[in-house]
């Protein structure tokens, strides 16, 4: 899979289809952790969808705001489930390298709405943008062996918890 960064005419536009892409992304995530058998590669799927349900709260007033919330979140859950389904992991060793990989192209995506973003969604732009780096940097300790494979993914929920610009509600 080779993922290109998509550009957009309007703010709202690339910030609708990023909120619509954390809800996807949920079940997306939560359906490899189903499927996983071995539970500490389970609980690592589990968390990045958590992070992902805790970025689209964090995304929703400003959806709200710019009314840019998808009509039908249901449909969207399920295209998450679907793909997973469609593209299931075969091999966790080369899933890490193709997040490590492609994902720095959701990075260039974000940089490239927040040249275009109102000052208001300043902080949550880096939010969604940290949120990327925290996956590819885990998948970066993954590959290179580290136990502590885990630590992006715990410091950025403990940041939507606690952090100042990290608050969900
Ligand atoms: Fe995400």
């Amino acid at each position: 899979m080779t993922i290109v960064a998509r550009t957009f005419a309007t703010f709202a536009e690339g910030f609708g289809l990023s909120y619509a892409d954390e809800v996807s992304g949920e079940t997306y995530f939560a359906t490899f952790a189903t499927a996983e058998p071995d539970p500490r590669r389970a609980a690592i799927w589990d968390k990045i969808a958590l992070i992902e349900n805790r970025m689209e709260a964090a995304l929703r007033p400003l959806a709200k705001a710019l009314g840019v919330i998808p009509a039908n979140l249901a449909a969207l859950r399920q295209s998450g489930r679907d793909e997973a389904l469609a593209d299931p992991i075969q091999c966790w060793e080369a899933a890490m390298e193709e997040m490590a990989r492609e994902y720095p192209a959701y990075l260039d995506e974000f940089a490239g709405l927040k040249v275009i973003a109102p000052q208001e969604a300043f902080d949550v732009m880096d939010l969604l943008y940290a949120h990327e780096v925290a996956m590819i940097d885990f998948a970066k300790l993954e590959i290179a062996g580290r136990h502590d494979s885990g630590a992006p993914l715990d410091a950025f929920l403990a940041r939507l918890q606690n952090g100042p610009d990290g608050r969900i509600q």
